[in-house]
């Protein structure tokens, strides 16, 4: 089913409630490929309880967007992904106008912006994350959403997600985080991976690539922040690609670390490829911290 307005929305989602079904939400952008539909099944298979009432949520928010970057050009296919996130279990795909999110003659709420969304992509693309806690806010409050899906792809805006839901939200909403989906040669699946040339998409592996190399680093007992950085980076820079950053941080907070130790790590990288620009991320734990985990299982 395809709605768009609120009050269809909050129809629907008070049938579900009233049948005991808790809500699920799912917020994309849509043009939904395997990373997106992981999640919607994430969402769908939730054992021990009533079937969730799942919502996908389909819309372009143009409020995360600076200007200059691809809103515009960002790929669009409604029909295509009504199909694909019923395909894949969805009971509602709520695909919106920009007017039913930001209602002219009604204010919204405003949050803070969580301190993690400072640095690394709230630095090189300002205004993004109070766009994205913006739209994502508004999402929750027309779908009342019990818990949300989010791809770990995009690792700091599910951290000022969490945050945000955390110090503003009262821990309204569950917000659950599914690992990145990857093509067979490494390559995290993102709706941007379409406006690479046949040439970057063989260059773009590097990135993941670079991430292993990381941690088989740290297997090996490399620890230091540095050395792991600078080794991305070259890789990163031999494959043609312009470095936006390549972090080594603390998981949840995303400060930067000086060595991988027990508290837990994110190596985060971003680049540019051509006029492309992609992310991705991998844990990191210390050999010491992986054999506690292997004997406490
Ligand atoms: O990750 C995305 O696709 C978007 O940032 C989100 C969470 C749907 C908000 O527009």
């Amino acid at each position: 089913m395809v709605l768009s307005t609120e009050r269809e929305l909050q129809t629907a989602v008070a049938a579900a409630r009233a049948a005991g079904r808790p809500v699920a939400l799912v917020p994309t952008m849509g043009a939904l490929h395997a990373g997106h539909l992981s999640l919607i099944q994430a969402a769908v298979a939730k054992a021990h309880e009533n079937r969730p009432f799942v919502v996908v949520s389909v819309f372009v928010n143009p409020t995360q967007f600076a200007p200059g970057e691809d809103f515009q050009s960002y790929p669009r296919d409604p029909a295509g992904d009504h199909a694909a996130a019923s395909a894949a279990g969805a009971d509602v795909v709520f695909q919106p106008t920009v007017t039913e999110i930001y209602p002219l003659d009604r204010k919204l709420p405003t949050f803070p912006l969580p301190a993690v969304a400072t640095r690394w992509e709230g630095e090189l693309r300002p205004g993004h994350f109070a766009g994205v806690c913006q739209v994502v806010a508004r999402l929750f409050q027309m779908s009342d959403a019990d818990r949300a899906y989010f791809g770990e792809k995009d690792y700091q805006q599910l951290q000022v997600v969490r945050a945000m839901v955390r110090d503003s939200l009262h821990d309204a909403v569950r917000v659950i985080g599914c690992p990145t989906v990857r093509e067979p040669d490494g390559l995290a699946l993102s709706s941007r991976n379409r406006y690479l040339s046949a040439d970057e998409r063989r260059r773009a592996t590097a990135i993941s690539a670079a991430l292993q190399w990381a941690c088989g680093r740290v297997d090996a007992d490399v620890c230091d922040a540095a050395i792991l950085q600078s080794g991305v980076r070259t890789q990163l820079e031999s494959a043609g690609m312009t470095v936006d950053y390549a972090a080594v941080v603390e998981a949840g907070t995303l400060e930067p670390l000086g060595r991988i130790g027990d508290v837990p790590a994110r190596l985060l990288v971003a680049a540019r490829l051509g006029t492309t620009r992609l992310i991705d991320n991998c844990a990191l734990v210390a050999p010491t911290v992986r054999s506690q985990q292997d004997t406490a299982q």
